[in-house]
């Protein structure tokens, strides 16, 4: 299907170039909708002020207020905050902090310990990360990786049940090389352009112990979850742990500009501090941390606080949830699941998955999809209205895919 030319939004909904209208549940880093005043009048207000400035020559006073906004709602001890322009940069960077951390500490380590599906970017580094076959790539693997492979169908990851053969699967890939012991462990806590695995409570914590038992860091990707998306301000809340590096991104300037924080413990960044070449955490581009982009997360940060987004977004994903559960069974959808407002219909068939989304956007609605799985993200400022709309036009697109 030919791409959708959009080109004027407000609230959660886009209109196209002949003005027809879609309700957007399809962008994941629109945590407050289209066209909010607050945030273009400070996007704009700080263009007319200082509209950004090279980290690398000096700083400026709205990189260090993101800075401190994002370490202030993290756990204590992630303390540092790093800025880049997009989550890819985001996990290169934290790989870069755990290597360079284990060099400091005089025990060298490399591996890095993954879920087969989980996606971590778009650079040949990251791609290697990952084992979804649409991210293989011409060259050989920038650093060692170990696999791991969902033990269990998707739809069966987050019962109970899954908790102990999930984590069997990781011990075995800690263990798996003694001359190689492991660097880190990094995981989405649900898995995104993996097919939205949700995976069993208490995981993380368990995770957490194992990273420890074999001295490797615990690195949390929150790219596509940090912010509220899943009714926590970030997804590991969800569990009990304090991980050494999470690396968050889309919905932290609402969309309106890119950025990342790689947020950081204490501890690991001491190591860093007294090093005479790295003298505390360098990394950069140009244009890391510009200020158009922080102005955007300073004030998506403040209607997050102000419109208490995440509590609302907990309360309106099980009624999400919920609604769409009602369709298990027809049209081939064989499972629905999602935490807060990141909610999947798995579907049995990946054409009766591609007809649905062609469909909704037929009736005025944007989902996504990653092969079998289509998901339902919409801004976190939706209200019950869009949410009977969403279901509505989803029912719509359904009883054309069955007919
Ligand atoms: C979990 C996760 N990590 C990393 C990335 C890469 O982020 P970006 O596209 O901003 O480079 C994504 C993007 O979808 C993601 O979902």
């Amino acid at each position: 299907m030919a791409r959708n030319m959009l080109v004027k939004g407000s609230g959660a909904y886009v209109k196209d170039i002949d003005g027809r209208e879609y309700l957007d549940a399809s962008s994941l880093n629109l945590t407050c909708g289209y066209a909010v005043p607050e945030i273009a009048h400070a996007v704009g207000e700080q263009a007319s002020r200082l509209h950004g400035y090279d980290l690398s020559v000096a700083t400026h006073d709205l990189a260090g207020a993101v800075a401190h906004r994002v370490a202030a709602l993290m756990p204590p001890q992630l303390s540092r905050t790093l800025l880049t322009n997009s989550g890819t940069e985001g996990v290169e960077a934290a790989l870069l902090i755990a290597g360079m951390y284990a060099q400091l500490r005089g025990e060298p380590r490399t591996r890095v310990v993954t879920l087969d599906c989980g996606y971590h970017g778009s650079t040949v580094l990251t791609r290697s990360l990952s084992g979804l076959p649409h991210l293989a790539h011409p060259f050989r693997r920038p650093l060692p990786v170990t696999p791991v492979s969902l033990p269990l169908p998707a739809r069966e990851m987050r019962r109970p049940e899954a908790l102990e053969p999930m984590l069997d699967a990781v011990r075995r890939a800690l263990a798996e090389d003694p001359e190689q012991p492991p660097l880190a462990v990094l995981i989405e806590p649900l898995l995104n352009v993996g097919g939205g695995v949700v995976l069993p409570e208490r995981f993380l914590t368990s995770l957490r112990r194992e990273c420890d038992a074999h001295g490797a860091l615990l690195i949390i990707d929150e790219v596509s979850t940090g912010f509220g998306r899943t009714g926590r301000m970030f997804a590991f809340e969800h569990d009990q742990l304090v991980p050494d590096i999470v690396v968050s991104s889309k919905g932290l300037a609402s969309g309106y500009a890119p950025i990342a924080a790689v947020s950081v413990k204490e501890s690991v960044y001491d190591a860093f501090a007294d090093d005479e070449y790295m003298g505390g955490l360098r990394f950069g581009q140009t244009s890391s941390g510009h200020a158009l982009s922080c102005a955007a997360a300073i004030a998506t940060l403040d209607l997050i606080e102000r419109d208490d987004l995440v509590r609302r977004t907990e309360r309106l994903g099980r009624t999400l949830l919920g609604e769409l559960e009602a369709f298990l069974g027809t049209g081939g959808i064989a499972d629905v699941r999602g935490l807060g407002l990141f909610v999947s219909v798995e579907f049995t068939e990946e054409e009766a998955a591609a007809t649905t989304v062609a469909a909704a956007e037929h009736h005025g609605l944007l989902l996504r999809r990653q092969g079998r799985v289509v998901m339902a993200v919409p801004p976190l400022t939706s209200d019950e209205s869009v949410l009977n709309a969403l279901v509505e036009r989803f029912a719509d697109a359904l009883e054309k895919t069955t007919r």
